[in-house]
């Protein structure tokens, strides 16, 4: 747990405001973020990184709040987006369009016109149909774009499997087989410019031999383009860091640039880094009030007012997050098993199974860390529920950052046709 939250004075606080006082305030649940530990993220993975010149592309899938987005711009992040909306929200929170990557396996014509007619700094190319339609697009307007053709190097990267992404049998980047070639094609096509190979194996890594595997095999390949006359100056190293959501040791981004500087430090290029969760995941809370404790035939629920629909990651990837009541629990408080699930219709909603909590009550208070990453990002309006609201702290100040939306606004947005309109029954 980040000593960005911590109990004060018996409750738990996110920097130096009282989770208990926003909950009053905006009501639960809610998602809360902390600026301390996203800066000090930020600052740790650039100190790391720095020396071998990189530069951090924030990935912007992991939390695309524009509080979020700016607090990253002002410390100088680039964005790494995978879809014109997210490109947008990245320029919109001010980080300069030539300091975004757009990458994503199945980008639209008018998503590539768009990066063209916006100045987005680079396309990362994942597929040939994706360079061809980019060079069309560019020609047509009489540009040339960076880009970066992603490569897919057949490596395990030991995760989750629904986040795996650089086996060959993922349909993510080029055959590393391919490469080659396909550089070749791209090389010789108007409008485009190869100027970098990018990869990216997956999410949650904590063991970081797949990253060695992969950047030498990255390294390799620059050799033998550069032996073709290509000449590639930038490398595009991806994301993918994990997090110690269990409590273990957390991943030491010091290793992780030493990997980096001895597989690919010899190449003269360029480096972009893409994380995502390393610097926002323990930057945020998801904070609900216990509705029930229910004692079933055989295990003991506790039903919140958040659900799967706030959190999605532990039915989706059986992921652990912690939990802390926000009142602090007496010292030497029994623990007991419980599951932790919310009021949604189905038995994957849940947010813990078999987790050992303090004493807890109808009416507490109860915060699930390390939800800063792919927690609201991935939510949904399931069972019409209003997406959950997002505040985020900076020292003793605070602001929501996206409201609650009313009922009528989440309704409102259905349209009734006219063929149904008028009063019911008359048929
Ligand atoms: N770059 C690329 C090309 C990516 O596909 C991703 C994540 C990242 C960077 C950032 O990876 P990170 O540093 O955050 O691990 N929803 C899942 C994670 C999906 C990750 C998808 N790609 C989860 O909740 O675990």
């Amino acid at each position: 747990m980040s000593e960005n939250f911590a109990y004060l004075n018996g409750s738990l606080h996110a920097e130096s405001v009282d989770l208990a006082q926003i909950a009053d305030a905006v009501g639960t649940p809610f998602y809360c973020y902390s600026t301390a530990v996203i800066v000090e993220r930020y600052r740790r993975f650039h100190a790391a990184v720095a020396p071998l010149g990189g530069q951090i592309c924030y990935a912007v899938k992991a939390n695309s709040n524009q509080a979020v987005l700016a607090t990253l711009a002002r410390l100088g992040a680039g964005a790494d987006v995978v879809s014109e909306g997210e490109a947008r929200r990245a320029v919109a929170a001010g980080i300069p369009p030539a300091r975004i990557v757009f990458s994503g396996v199945g980008k639209t014509g008018a998503e590539l016109a768009y990066a063209l007619d916006t100045g987005i700094g680079q396309v990362n190319i994942e597929s040939e149909r994706d360079l061809e339609l980019l060079s069309r697009l560019a020609v047509a307007r009489g540009k040339r774009m960076p880009i970066a053709i992603r490569i897919n190097p057949d490596v395990d990267a030991r995760t989750h499997a629904k986040i795996s992404t650089g086996k060959a049998e993922n349909k993510f980047g080029i055959d590393i087989n391919e490469a080659p070639r396909v550089f070749a094609r791209a090389a010789a096509l108007p409008g485009v410019e190869p100027v970098s190979v990018a990869v990216h194996i997956g999410s949650q890594l904590t063991d970081f031999a797949p990253y060695e595997q992969a950047f030498r095999r990255v390294a390799e390949l620059v050799r033998t383009l550069r032996a073709a006359g290509i000449a590639i100056r930038h490398l595009d190293l991806g994301g993918g860091i994990g997090v110690p959501y269990r409590g273990e040791t957390a991943p030491d981004v010091t290793a992780y640039a030493e990997i980096v500087r001895r597989t690919v430090g010899d190449l003269d290029c360029d480096l972009l880094f893409e994380p995502g969760r390393y610097l926002v995941a323990e930057a945020g809370v998801l904070v609900g009030t216990v509705i029930d404790v229910k004692q079933g035939a055989t295990r003991c629920f506790v039903v919140c007012d958040f659900a799967m629909n706030d959190l999605i990651r532990p039915t989706l990837y059986e992921a652990y997050h912690p939990m802390l009541p926000v009142a602090e629990p007496a010292s030497g408080a029994t623990s007991a098993v419980v599951d932790v699930v919310g009021p949604i219709c189905e038995t994957g909603d849940f947010l813990a199974r078999d987790r050992a909590l303090p004493p807890i009550a109808p009416g507490d208070l109860l915060a699930v860390t390390h939800a800063g990453g792919y927690g609201a990002v991935m939510s949904s309006t399931y069972n019409t529920r209003p997406m959950v609201p997002e505040v985020l702290v900076n020292g003793s100040e605070w602001a929501v950052v996206r409201p609650r939306p009313s009922y009528d606004e989440l309704i409102g947005l259905d349209r009734v046709p006219g063929w149904l309109a008028g009063p019911t029954g008359t048929r």
